[in-house]
């Protein structure tokens, strides 16, 4: 498909996915390890914030800060000298904030196929230089079908959060 933008004010200029996705490798070291030899879900989940940070920087092209990890869910372990890749990429550009899909893998390094670990969806809040929620300079636009369908699970996702913060 053509490139494609959408978004709640298109006549912003756009920037492409894959201008701010992010891809960090990790090699699992004896200080990211549990007791029982496995790497700490919480080393995990400081390598995907900082990931989902820096792809919304790059996005919006200042600072931001994290409104909200949604559900995380571990799906296998790692462990010692494993190789974790972590692909961040913006899925969605609301007023002042954006969505990060962060998916961790472990990587077989013989093969170079990939299992995933994780997949957790981030807002993130662009705060530019006054440090409070500033509207993002830049929409989205998408290469393909998948980053359009992406938005528009986001747009979802984005409602069942403020329902969630109404009902709290
Ligand atoms: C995130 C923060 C800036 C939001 O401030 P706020 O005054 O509630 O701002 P607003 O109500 O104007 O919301 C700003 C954006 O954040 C989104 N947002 C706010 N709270 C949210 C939540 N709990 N979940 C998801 N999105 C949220 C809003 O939808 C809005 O996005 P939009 O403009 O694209 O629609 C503020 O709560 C904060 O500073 N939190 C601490 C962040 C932090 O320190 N993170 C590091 C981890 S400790």
């Amino acid at each position: 498909m053509a490139d494609q933008t959408l978004g709640p004010d298109a006549s912003r200029p756009a920037k492409r996915v894959a201008d701010s996705r992010t891809i960090v490798t990790r090699n699992v070291t004896e200080s990211d390890m549990n007791g029982q030899g496995r790497l700490f879900g919480g080393r995990l989940m400081e390598w995907i914030d900082e990931a989902a940070g820096i792809a919304a920087r790059r996005h919006c092209g200042g600072n931001v800060t994290t409104a909200a990890v949604d559900q995380l869910v571990f799906h296998r372990p790692a462990f010692r000298n494993d190789v974790v890749v972590i692909v961040a990429s913006v899925t969605h550009v609301g007023r002042t904030s954006v969505e990060v899909r962060v998916d961790s893998y472990v990587e077989d390094i013989a093969t170079s196929r990939r299992e995933l670990l994780n997949r957790a969806y981030l807002t993130e809040v662009y705060v530019g230089e006054a440090g409070r929620p500033t509207p993002v300079p830049f929409s989205l636009t998408f290469s393909n079908d998948a980053e359009q369908d992406e938005w528009r699970a986001a747009e979802q996702r984005r409602r069942r959060r403020a329902q969630d913060r109404d009902e709290a």
